[in-house]
């Protein structure tokens, strides 16, 4: 939830962020680890809590997660040698690799390091099979529906490319069979945003299958897709109903096999979303016909979700002169440094362009992107030749950063000369 820079419930005040603004003189990322911290509490009824670090996959913050007992879902070698950095073990339960291909160096780290796979293909298994038998995979289901906050993270029905489609289990269960792997679990996550009415219908999903295709297991997985309410006035996800909801599909599944069944969550945005922001300076503000824009020093290279998927994030103004903001407001288009139209932070999905009512800022003002602390930093990219910016982390009150920015030295060392 949007939290206004004078809520000193967090760490995220304009006092705090304005001198580390002023020191950076560039966009930065700064989280609470507070908040990560309160929201991991708000889980503690799942058996397993385990982070889909592609979220914000920083170390510090995986780190954060592994002293709080969360486990991790990683879904590249990078991401898995990111957990191993933060201290999770390979072999055990700390790490599961969740994808629906392999690519080989990956194959072959998994197989050394033993990492149990959650396998979103038939061909994943008869290829892990091959060179690890014995390994322990989950399945991930694709139960033929899914929802999303936008198409594009819709991960269930037949437009979706991921996981293995519910009536190929027995083929699954078979490739299992083949090569002596050891089947821990089934796993469906149908996308990310999810709403109740889907739920249920993915909760009975879940015991359908266990019931239809007769085989044991230690847990089932209920994926990630809790939402947060990246707008004033929007509800805040009830976790209790939510854990209400999969245990009873838990329960049911455990009464047809006759013994516990753990139950496993997955989230990524849930966990860290409300405690990040990005703050950027005001570069530039000028009329454009009838639009007032304002141009910040961040881009869709920092910041992607606006552009990818019109994604809304509350914006607030830190006035760099410490001058207090009137109530007035205007109509702002705001928008980043790239060579490119759709580096704008107020659009809707498919690229309309929206204007935000913004107090008056002028060049040098800060503005403050809320709520992206997942698939904010971890989406970044260097397009324009522009360099990672800084991640900050708060804990206890105090800021420490866990990223410096990249340099350009840097950016050009992979190219040959
Ligand atoms: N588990 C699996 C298998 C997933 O594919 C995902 C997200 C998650 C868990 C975590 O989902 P969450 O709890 O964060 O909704 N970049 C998009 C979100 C893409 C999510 C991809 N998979 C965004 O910025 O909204």
């Amino acid at each position: 939830m949007p939290r206004p820079l004078n809520n000193t419930e967090t760490a995220l005040t304009a006092d705090n962020l304005l001198p580390l603004a002023q020191r950076y003189a560039g966009p930065f990322w700064a989280y609470d680890a507070a908040i990560i911290q309160q929201r991991i509490v708000q889980l503690s009824a799942f058996d397993v809590v385990r982070f889909a670090q592609k979220a914000c996959s920083n170390i510090h913050i995986l780190r954060l997660m592994r002293a709080a007992g969360v486990k991790v879902d990683s879904v590249s070698l990078g991401e898995i040698e990111r957990a191993l950095a933060a201290g999770f073990q390979p072999g055990g339960e700390d790490i599961v690799f969740t994808a629906d291909v392999f690519d080989q160096p990956t194959l072959a780290r998994i197989a050394e390091l033993k990492v149990p796979v959650n396998a979103g293909s038939v061909d994943m298994l008869h290829q892990l099979g091959a060179v690890s038998p014995g390994h322990k995979v989950w399945l991930r289901i694709n139960p033929g529906f899914g929802h999303g906050h936008s198409q594009k993270t819709n991960t269930g029905g037949e437009n979706s490319k991921h996981g293995i489609w519910h009536s190929d289990l027995p083929l699954a269960l078979a490739a299992i069979q083949q090569h002596g792997l050891k089947l821990v679990g089934l796993h469906m996550h149908i996308g990310s945003g999810v709403d109740y009415g889907h739920l249920q219908q993915v909760c009975d999903a879940m015991v359908d299958q266990v019931i239809e295709f007769g085989q044991d297991l230690e847990a089932i997985s209920a994926g990630g897709g809790l939402s947060i309410p990246y707008r004033f006035g929007e509800e805040a996800i009830d976790t209790q109903h939510y854990f209400g909801l999969w245990s009873g599909a838990r329960d049911r599944i455990a009464a047809h096999l006759g013994h516990p069944v753990k139950l496993e969550i997955e989230p990524g945005r849930f966990l860290v979303a409300e405690s990040g922001v990005l703050v950027s300076q005001v570069r530039a503000v000028k009329e454009m016909g009838s639009r007032h824009f304002v141009l910040v020093d961040a881009g869709f290279s920092d910041l992607m979700r606006p552009s990818m998927y019109g994604s809304y994030h509350h914006i607030s103004v830190l006035p760099a002169d410490g001058r207090a903001l009137s109530d007035a407001t205007v109509e702002s288009v705001v928008a980043g440094p790239l060579c490119e139209s759709g580096d704008v932070f107020t659009q809707l999905e498919g690229g309309k362009v929206e204007t935000r009512a913004l107090p008056a800022t002028q060049v040098g003002d800060y503005l403050v992107f809320h709520d992206t602390g997942a698939y904010g930093a971890s989406m970044s990219s260097n397009y324009n030749s522009r360099p990672l910016i800084p991640e900050v982390l708060f804990e206890n009150g105090s800021p420490r950063e866990i990223r410096r920015a990249q340099t350009i030295q840097e950016l050009l060392a992979l190219e040959l000369m």
